[in-house]
């Protein structure tokens, strides 16, 4: 079988991260999440004052990427791959609300999107890669051999995502953080920069009433019908 590039976007909280992995894990590929080195920007971000609730300082930020390193290398417990920024673990501490809000705002940004864009397609340059994001597969692949797009309906992602974060021991509302998944919805679709749509070859899956395991089926399904051609 030919080793292809598998490019999963779709909204926020949709999911996709965790098929996007368990799928890299079932095939042997290499799991790439692009959102996590928008958070990992952020997270440099907050910890250099770059930005704050209103306003971001474009012309610092600018001068920091080049000095914002981000690694994705495999816990050795769970051999899953997680996020490094400079030289820290920064797995956990990219997830919480705070970080998500300012990496949606920063993922206006073209200067940053160009810069993580090019670090995404060297990532990708031997394929055999499961990468997920927004503009995976309209802008970093456009030629990837597989196109998936995953939505599910907010209300359902808000409470998947209100259960992760209780999980981690976070005390947000489904309220607020259904208000968050449609303030991003709308963030992601309508911005200038590389807006959230699905690819006009992309595979459409709405996983609102599917189990993990289905979702698995129908990726390997596409996976097999796409290597062996
Ligand atoms: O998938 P996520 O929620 O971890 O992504 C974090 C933010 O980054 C989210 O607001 C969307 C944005 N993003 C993007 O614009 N392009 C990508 N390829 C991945 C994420």
């Amino acid at each position: 079988m030919k080793k292809i590039i598998i490019a999963i976007d779709g909204h926020s909280s949709s999911g996709k991260s965790t098929m996007a992995k368990d799928l890299a894990e079932a095939i042997g590929y290499t799991y790439i999440d692009t959102g996590a080195m928008y958070r990992a920007v952020a997270c440099h971000a907050m910890k250099n004052d770059l930005a704050n609730e209103d306003t971001i300082n474009e012309e610092k930020l600018r001068a920091a990427l080049a000095d914002i390193c981000i690694e994705f290398r495999p816990n050795p417990g769970t051999g899953r791959r997680e996020t490094w920024l400079n030289g820290i673990n920064v797995e956990s501490a990219i997830r919480n609300i705070e970080v998500s809000s300012l990496a949606s705002r920063i993922a206006t940004l073209g200067f940053v999107r160009r810069h993580l864009v090019a670090m995404q397609q060297e990532m990708g340059r031997d394929k055999g890669i499961v990468m997920d994001g927004r503009d995976v597969g309209t802008v970093i692949f456009p030629s990837a051999e597989l196109k998936i797009f995953v939505t599910a309906s907010p209300e359902i992602r808000a409470r998947r995502r209100l259960e992760e974060l209780t999980a981690q021991g976070g005390n947000a509302t489904y309220e607020a953080v259904l208000a968050d998944v449609n303030r991003r919805d709308r963030l992601d679709s309508t911005r200038a920069e590389s807006p959230l749509r699905q690819a006009s070859d992309a595979l459409l899956l709405d996983n609102s009433t599917m189990s993990r395991a289905e979702q698995q089926k129908w990726l390997l399904t596409h996976y097999y019908n796409a290597a062996l051609q």
